[in-house]
């Protein structure tokens, strides 16, 4: 596959990665020090609950949209002030708060990442706080210099948010260009139809055991006697979910620790959001057979 120049322009910057994993520490150590409620609130940045769903992407419009808003209010108060001059503070300011709780989702997701997707995320990063900055320096001037700078104060706001544009559109790569945060499952099928995936006895109690249902990668576990299936890949990131471990009816993803509830699929701790698809399983005549869940968790 040919690499796209932005890619290639961000893998010649092998700084990126080695600030991203010194950044990854850094965010590591205060949710770890933070022990319980560190790990509530990561999953909580995260969207693993109570949102179920992604949560930086969706908190990203918000400051984009709001210093939109700011630079559109600025130039018409400039050119003939059918606004007054406070609309554009004010949406640059509601920016900038929810521009902190983007950025706290955003490092918290950036984490996990690795190899080339934590140099894009770290450039993606490195960029947002620049926007930032300016913003911040903008509204600065709108309430400390008054009109007398008011210019110069309007000129940052529409830098900040010509390079808040270059830095969304690395986010977007990030999802839809390298997959961050998205749902490895989403086109996890199965068998319609039960397949014979091994011998009753291939299935030892309490062992994670990976099989191939019509070539979908699906986790089998027997628990209490009674065989459990859910899909092997994990939905954050594709890891091996067989080579994890299992810990009551969870089984902890062996790359970032993701926790899913091996009866039906749901995850019980981030950074995963989405659930694991559900597939039943059966032993009949000397066989195991599985097929996709007649409906999905
Ligand atoms: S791949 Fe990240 S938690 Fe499973």
């Amino acid at each position: 596959m040919t690499e796209s120049a932005v890619d290639r322009v961000i893998r010649a910057r092998s700084w990126l990665e080695a600030l991203g994993t010194l950044l990854q520490r850094m965010v590591g150590g205060v949710y770890g020090g933070l022990r319980g409620p560190g790990r509530f609130l990561k999953d909580v940045a995260h969207g693993t609950r109570p949102l179920g769903h992604p949560l930086h992407p969706a908190l990203t419009d918000v400051p984009l949209g709001a210093w939109f808003v700011a630079v559109v209010a600025d130039i018409v108060a400039l050119l003939d002030h059918a606004v007054p001059t406070q609309a554009g503070d004010l949406a640059l300011t509601v920016g900038l708060v929810t521009g902190l709780a983007a950025l706290i989702t955003g490092l918290t997701d950036h984490h996990e990442t690795y190899g080339h997707e934590l140099a894009v995320a770290t450039a993606h990063g490195l960029l947002m706080v620049l926007v930032m900055a300016l913003m911040f320096v903008s509204l600065l001037l709108r309430w400390f210099a008054g009109l007398d700078l008011h210019g110069l104060a309007v000129a940052l706001a529409v830098a900040g948010l010509l390079l808040a544009l270059g830095a969304a559109y690395l986010g977007g790569h990030l999802s839809f260009g390298l997959g961050t945060m998205v749902n490895r499952n989403a086109f996890t099928e199965g068998p319609e139809e039960y397949v014979p995936v091994g011998a009753p006895g291939d299935f030892a109690e309490g062992q994670l055991r990976a099989v191939s249902a019509g070539g979908v990668p699906v986790l089998v576990v027997r628990r209490n006697g009674r065989l459990q299936a859910i899909s092997d890949t994990c939905s954050h990131a594709g890891g091996p979910l067989h080579e994890g471990e299992l810990r009551g009816d969870e089984v902890i993803c062996p790359w970032h620790g993701s926790r899913f509830c091996v009866r039906d699929g749901s995850v019980r701790g981030g950074p995963a959001t989405f659930a694991q698809p559900v597939f039943e399983v059966r032993e009949r005549a000397g066989t195991v057979e599985v097929r996709r869940a007649r409906t999905l968790a």
